[in-house]
């Protein structure tokens, strides 16, 4: 497995033709199969630096590799299916789509990939079990609590088999304790099925679970902190 690593990245908006320095210099290797949190307060650039790895959004320079692939190298059209078969992605506001069921939500990204049915049949079933919401797979998002909506959304992002998945602020609109429970369920997936997990977040929960923490402070890293011994 390879690590994630960004080589001078930097990143500005463009707001009515004024300039918004969101990155600046970013250097940083995220190691495979680890729970990294990316913390920092509100404006550091979290969200920004996400949206670079995970190929959403481009920097202005810099280099960025992905699972071995130097991604600003693809077209926007083998970008966007690059994304769809490796990255997985958790939100803050849960984005389930409201008319689906949770199993349909958890179906969707496999649909788009063209994965046959018994295969999908049989992974939605095996994910929808392993985040505890089996007994509510035909339950729309607004029939759901928001712990529940978040257990659908772990579950859609790991249903590719992603080698990647990233999380914005998973826990930002939960209470503590459905927070922690989310942390937990979202700490077990990842040793299970040894994916790399990179988190945004203020929450000391999730910095209390990190493997590794990448502190940012107005667009640059200021401190990362990696924990040696684990696994
Ligand atoms: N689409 C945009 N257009 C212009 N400026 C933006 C845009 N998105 C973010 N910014 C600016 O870029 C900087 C970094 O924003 P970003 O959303 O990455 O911060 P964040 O660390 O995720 O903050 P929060 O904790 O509030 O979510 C901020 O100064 C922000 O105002
Ligand atoms: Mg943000």
């Amino acid at each position: 497995m390879n690590p994630v690593i960004l080589n001078k990245v930097a990143k500005h908006y463009r707001l009515d033709s004024v300039d918004v320095p969101a990155l600046a210099d970013i250097n940083l290797e995220i190691h495979p199969q680890r729970f990294t949190v990316l913390s920092g307060p509100s404006g550091s650039g979290k969200t920004t630096l996400l949206n670079l790895i995970g190929c959403v959004d481009r920097p202005d320079s810099g280099e960025i590799i992905v699972a071995g692939e130097p991604v600003l190298a693809l077209k926007d059209d083998a970008l966007s299916d690059f994304r769809a078969r490796r990255i997985g992605f958790i939100f803050q506001n849960f984005n389930l789509l409201p008319v689906l069921s949770a199993y349909e939500n958890v179906e969707y990204p496999l649909l788009l990939n063209k994965t046959p049915p018994k295969q999908r049949r049989e992974r939605v079933l095996s994910l929808l079990d392993a985040v505890g919401l089996a007994d509510r797979a035909r339950n729309r998002p607004g029939q759901l609590s928001g712990g529940q909506r978040q257990r659908v959304a772990i579950a859609r992002a790991l249903a590719t088999e992603p080698t990647l998945v990233l999380a914005d602020e998973p826990t930002a609109n939960l209470d503590s304790h459905t927070g922690d429970a989310i942390i937990q369920l979202m700490r077990k997936m990842q040793r299970e099925l040894k994916v790399t997990f990179v988190f945004s977040s203020h929450d000391p929960q999730v910095l209390a679970e990190a493997d590794d923490v990448v502190s940012i402070r107005d667009g640059r890293i200021t401190e990362i902190r990696r924990q040696e011994d684990v696994q």
